[in-house]
C-alpha cells in the first residue's frame, strides 16, 4: 500500500519550526526555507505515522529529544577531503611548517574542525599534520558536530573510492585501507583515526569543552553560512577565546569576517583570518 504523504504545512507551523531551528542552532531561516523544510521532514512525518504538521509539532513539544532529529535533518552536511584546496596548500605550505620551526608551543599541536560533518575534513587535517610535521609530534584533532548520524560515520571512518577522488594517490595508499568485505570502500588506518577526537556539541554552547583547551588552528567552513548575526559574534567570541596567540581561523571560501568592525582578525586571503593579540 503506498505511504500517504503528510498535509503540506501552514506558514505559521513553519515558522514555528523555523523558530526552534533558529533558537537552537543559531541559524537564519525564514519562509523562503518553507520547500527545503517540506522536503526534509516529510519523511519522519511518515515514519512517526503522523498526518499533518500540526501532530509534529506537538510531538516535539512532548519529546524534547526529538529536537535533535529535527537538527540532523535540517542541517546540510555537504563535505570533502581537502576541500578548498587553496586552504590545505597554506596549511601544508605555510602555517605547519611555521608551527614546526617555532617551537614555542612544544612538539604539541591541537586543532578543531568545528562542524565536521561526517570526518572528510578533519582527515584531511590530520594528514596534512602527520606528512608536514613528521614524526615526534602529538597530533590531536577536535572534530565537532551537532548531527550524531554524521558523526558516527566520521567515528568509523569507513568511505566510498567516489568519496575518496579528491585523497592523493600515495595518501590514499598510506592512510586508507580497503575493505575485504565491501567492494570500493575503504576505512581510515588505526594510526590516522586515533588522531581525531569526534565530539557531539553545538558549536554555540563550548562549555562541554575542557575551560583550559587552547587551538593552533580552527577550521569553521561552511558553516556562518547558515548562521544570524548574533551567532556569528557568539562564535567569533568562542573561536578568539580558543585560540592561541597568533591562531588562525579557516572559514569556507564564501564566509567572512567584517574586519573593520571586529578589528581583532586580521585577513590573510582565502578566507584565513589570525587572531590578533
Ligand atoms: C556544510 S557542512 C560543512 C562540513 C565541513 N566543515 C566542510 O566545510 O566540508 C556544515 C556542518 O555544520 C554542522 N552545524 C551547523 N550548525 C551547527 C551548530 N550550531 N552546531 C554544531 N554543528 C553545526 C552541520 O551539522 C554540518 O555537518
Amino acid at each position: 500500500m503506498k505511504t500517504l504523504a503528510p498535509i503540506p504545512p501552514s506558514d505559521r507551523e513553519v515558522e514555528e519550526i523555523i523558530r526552534l531551528v533558529n533558537t537552537g542552532l543559531g541559524f537564519k531561516y525564514n519562509i523562503s526555507k518553507k520547500h527545503l523544510i517540506i522536503s526534509r521532514l516529510n519523511r519522519r512525518l511518515i515514519q512517526l505515522k503522523l498526518g499533518n504538521y500540526r501532530e509534529y509539532l506537538e510531538y516535539l513539544h512532548a519529546h524534547p529529544q526529538e529536537q535533535d532529529t529535527l537538527f540532523e535533518l535540517i542541517t546540510t552536511n555537504i563535505t570533502s577531503f581537502f576541500r578548498e584546496p587553496k586552504q590545505f596548500e597554506y596549511l601544508q605550505t605555510r602555517l605547519l611548517p611555521e608551527l614546526k620551526e617555532n617551537k614555542k608551543t612544544g612538539t604539541k599541536l591541537r586543532c578543531w574542525s568545528a562542524g565536521c560533518s561526517s570526518g572528510e575534513e578533519p582527515y584531511s587535517i590530520a594528514i596534512s599534520c602527520l606528512e608536514t610535521l613528521g614524526p615526534g609530534w602529538d597530533v590531536k584533532v577536535l572534530a565537532s558536530d551537532i548531527n550524531t548520524i554524521r558523526l558516527k560515520m566520521g567515528t568509523e571512518g569507513k568511505y566510498h573510492t567516489e568519496q575518496l577522488k579528491t585523497v592523493p594517490p600515495a595518501w590514499l595508499r598510506k592512510y586508507f585501507l580497503p575493505l575485504k568485505e565491501e567492494k570500493e570502500f575503504y576505512r581510515v588506518t588505526p594510526g590516522l583515526r586515533q588522531k581525531i577526537f569526534f565530539r557531539q556539541m553545538n558549536l554555540l554552547d563550548d562549555s562541554s569543552l575542557p575551560p583550559f583547551i587552547r587551538f593552533s588552528f580552527i577550521f569553521c567552513r561552511n558553516v556562518f553560512i547558515y548562521l544570524n548575526d548574533q551567532a556569528k559574534e557568539e562564535l567569533l567570541a568562542i573561536f578568539y577565546r580558543r585560540l592561541n596567540p597568533g591562531g588562525h581561523l579557516f572559514l569556507g571560501h564564501s564566509e567572512s569576517i567584517n574586519t573593520a568592525v571586529d578589528n581583532r582578525w586580521l585577513l590573510l586571503g582565502n578566507s584565513i583570518y589570525q587572531k590578533k593579540d
